[in-house]
């Protein structure tokens, strides 16, 4: 398990009763996480100054109540990276904290590859993993269907002070996009995709994990360079092992390119506590 231990500005105040007590900030928040199905509180007085918490609806979906007065959306610092947190539909905030253990992991290969090197980013939400290569000092294209979520990103590069970095944000379909790339002979040395388990592309497109990830694995390993870095799957779909993903990794890369695979689940730590949450997980190729 590699878990998140880095943050300062946010963490896990308790969980139980399938809910998590985060701070962000300054900012209390309650939301619910199907894998906490353990009952007892290790904390209870703390779930006694909430700010806002997420109800799931019995129709799907859900909403959020507000029991104390907070800012619209506000700020967070990971390290030297700066990202904007707003509550959304679906109990999303616009960040998946425990992404740091991949953020860490891609500036390092990238600081040390003393190199020139480009990023592809699919799915790429409010670009967690675009700040983070481009504070490493990568170039990176970043690719997500929701025109709403690549304006976020900007505003989260902005907010980190890398406005001047080479990026290009790009609103498409990622299947789409990656024909098109095959087509220009573009290439790029690194590869990161976050997929959701079902999503949308520009033109409503559908995208099923378990239908559509390895063609998509085998498209991308059409735009590698000659030499390329590192190639990383994160994956929040149940019921899918990680070893899945070095699999799929293995049989579209290995044979081309001599590296290292790795698998394995991330999670965040809980305040003063031995517990922690499970939170997806990952296949990497490196070189
Ligand atoms: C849940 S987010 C991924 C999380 C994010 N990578 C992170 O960790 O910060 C999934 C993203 O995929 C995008 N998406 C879904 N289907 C897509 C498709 N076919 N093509 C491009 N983007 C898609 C959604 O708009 C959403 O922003």
């Amino acid at each position: 398990m590699n878990v998140a231990n880095n943050w300062k500005d946010y963490e896990i105040l308790d969980m139980a009763n399938g809910e998590k007590l985060e701070r962000w900030g300054n900012v209390i928040l309650v939301r619910p996480d199907p894998q906490i199905i353990w009952k007892q509180k290790s904390f209870p007085e703390k779930w006694k100054s909430v700010n806002a918490s997420y109800h799931r609806s019995k129709e799907g979906g859900g909403s959020w109540q507000y029991q104390k007065k907070m800012p619209e959306s506000w700020k967070i610092n990971y390290k030297d990276l700066t990202f904007r947190i707003k509550p959304m539909g679906f109990k999303h905030t616009g960040l998946f904290p425990e992404q740091a253990v991949n953020w860490d992991w891609m500036i390092e290969k990238i600081k040390n590859s003393k190199k020139e090197i480009k990023v592809l980013n699919l799915f790429a939400y409010t670009g967690g993993a675009t700040v983070a290569c481009s504070y490493a000092g990568a170039s990176v294209c970043h690719v997500d269907s929701s025109k709403g979520m690549v304006t976020w990103a900007k505003e989260n590069l902005q907010a980190s002070r890398l406005e001047n970095r080479p990026v290009r944000f790009i609103v498409d379909d990622v299947f789409k996009f990656v024909n098109r790339e095959i087509k220009r002979q573009n290439t790029y040395d690194a590869i990161i995709m976050d997929p959701p388990s079902y999503g949308r592309g520009t033109n409503g497109e559908v995208w099923k994990f378990e239908e559509n990830i390895t063609d998509l694995v085998e498209l991308c390993s059409k735009v590698l360079s000659n030499k390329p870095l590192f190639f990383l799957i994160n994956s929040y779909t149940t019921g899918i092992s990680s070893t899945v993903l070095e699999n799929i990794l293995r049989l579209n890369l290995e044979r081309k390119y001599k590296g290292k695979l790795s698998s394995g689940e991330i999670g965040l730590p809980m305040t003063n506590s031995s517990l922690i949450l499970p939170c997806g997980i990952y296949g990497r190729w490196e070189n």
